[in-house]
């Protein structure tokens, strides 16, 4: 800035400014719609997985907080008029409301768009901060095509919204340098107190404070409230047989879950990885004195039941993504069900085959699981896998098998890997 600026300077200091309030938001979100472009950009060049993913969540939860501060912002200027202006020919006094106007169109309706975007999105969760699921209440439960429909046509909206904030930008930005250079009215100050040259102060404080944040808080609460409500998890009226039952006579056998593991492989973009669910229970009966036949079930009886939304990859993006409606839907299905149907067979002393159906997502499917059987004592440990084609599971369907252009992929394969150690009772 040059050294004319407008301190000494006796038509700035008649100039009043505009509230304490409305300085804070101005800047505050100008400088937040400044970076929500420029990471919006940068995030776009970026390859899809975990990065991409941790950068796109915080422009998310920075672009709600602009959300929320624009409307405070707007209730704050509805009750507190602005200082009136220096004077200027009238074509400029228009041209510079209308920009004003647009701005305040667009700094709603800029992350208005991506929200919907984000909550029509299968692939990730919205979280505010990581804190609250703030998915638009009512998107995330229309059915997949609507949704995909919708986020394709908001991303175009939110992509082209930017290049007009940013012409707007230029546009505003000029005005304020004109006045500031050429007409050495002090206006910039009125914006920027004791930066730009002094000000008078404005006739008050301002009044409202309370309304304006109060109803954006409003706004907040209520879409968290709703969009929590609305991921409560549905019970499925269909739940597979209770665990207590009992299906067989055969010896029971008590897993010991510290040195047991349920795990699954897949590969994600080419490079394998592999996940456990922590948590799962299983009621296991057999009979493994019984004689080898591999026509002839021996005496037994296995159920597993698996919380899905609780597995982990070691990857906070692949955890997330996994519980949503594309992947294993933990909102509606909470649990996949693992029961021995058409029973076990001792193929040899070590080798043995549990025919049976898994439930995920509510259908089931039926499922050969080979597994080996050491015993020493009272102890077995029991090693198994099985490769599942996840689409044959209606899991995942919208992310394709293998690689397409810079899309992210998930193989069609994922092994399922189980090691139990029981004891019999
Ligand atoms: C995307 C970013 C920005 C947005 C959305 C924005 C929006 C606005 C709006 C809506 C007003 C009108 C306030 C009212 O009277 O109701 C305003 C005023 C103003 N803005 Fe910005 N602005 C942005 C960035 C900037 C920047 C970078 C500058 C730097 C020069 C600036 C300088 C000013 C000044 C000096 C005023 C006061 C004009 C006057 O006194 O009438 N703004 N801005
Ligand atoms: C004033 C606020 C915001 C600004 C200025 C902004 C700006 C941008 C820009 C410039 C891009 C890149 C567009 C492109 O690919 O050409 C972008 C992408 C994106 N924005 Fe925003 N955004 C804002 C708020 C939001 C909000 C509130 C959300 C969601 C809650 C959001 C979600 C997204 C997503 C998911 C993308 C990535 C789209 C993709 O490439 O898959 N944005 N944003």
């Amino acid at each position: 800035m040059t050294a004319d600026a407008a301190p000494s300077n006796p038509v700035a200091s008649t100039q009043q400014r505009y509230t304490a309030v409305a300085i804070a938001l101005h800047w505050a979100i100008a400088l937040m719609i400044i970076g929500l472009i420029a990471i919006g950009w940068i995030m776009d060049g970026m390859k899809p997985g975990p990065d991409q993913f941790a950068i796109i969540q915080l422009h998310k939860s920075f672009g709600i907080t602009v959300l929320l501060l624009s409307v405070a912002r707007i209730a704050w200027r509805l009750m507190n008029p602005p200082p009136a202006e220096p004077p200027m020919p009238k074509w400029q006094s228009l041209a510079s409301k209308a920009v004003h106007i647009l701005f305040y169109i667009l700094i709603i309706a800029m992350p208005l768009t991506g929200w919907i975007m984000a909550s029509a999105s299968a692939d990730a969760p919205t979280r505010y901060f990581n804190l609250v699921d703030i998915r638009l209440p009512g998107i995330p439960t229309l059915d997949a095509d609507t949704r995909h429909g919708l986020e394709e046509g908001f991303e175009q909206v939110h992509s082209n919204l930017a290049w007009v904030i940013v012409g707007l930008l230029v546009l505003h930005v000029a005005g304020a340098l004109k006045h500031h250079f050429i007409d050495k009215d002090g206006l910039i100050a009125r914006m920027a107190p004791g930066l730009f040259g002094r000000t008078a102060g404005p006739p008050d404080d301002g009044q409202g404070a309370v309304w304006a944040f109060g109803a954006a808080a409003l706004v907040f609460a209520a879409v968290a409230g709703l969009s929590f409500t609305t991921a409560t998890p549905v019970a499925t009226d269909d739940a597979p047989a209770s665990e207590d039952v009992a299906h067989s006579n055969a010896p029971v056998w008590a897993v010991d879950y510290g040195k047991s593991k349920l795990g699954f492989r897949f590969i994600y973009m080419g490079t394998p990885y592999d996940g456990t669910f922590p948590e799962w229970s299983a009621q296991i009966q057999l009979d493994t004195d019984a004689d080898s036949n591999e026509h002839i079930p021996a005496d037994g009886y296995v159920r597993v039941a698996i919380p899905v939304g609780k597995l982990s990859t070691g990857e906070q993006y692949f955890d997330d993504s996994l519980g949503q409606g594309d992947w294993f839907d933990v909102a509606k299905y909470p649990e996949a069900v693992f029961e021995v149907k058409g029973g076990i067979y001792k193929l040899d002393e070590r080798n043995y085959e549990a025919t049976g159906v898994l439930r995920i997502k509510g259908a089931d499917t039926p499922v050969r699981l080979p597994f080996t059987l050491d015993i020493a004592g009272t102890t077995a440990t029991m090693h198994g896998e099985v490769t599942l084609r996840r689409l044959d599971l209606g899991v995942g369907a919208a992310t394709t098998t293998e690689p397409a252009g810079d899309a992210e992929w998930v193989g069609n394969d994922v092994t399922v890997v189980i090691d139990i150690v029981a004891t019999r009772q």
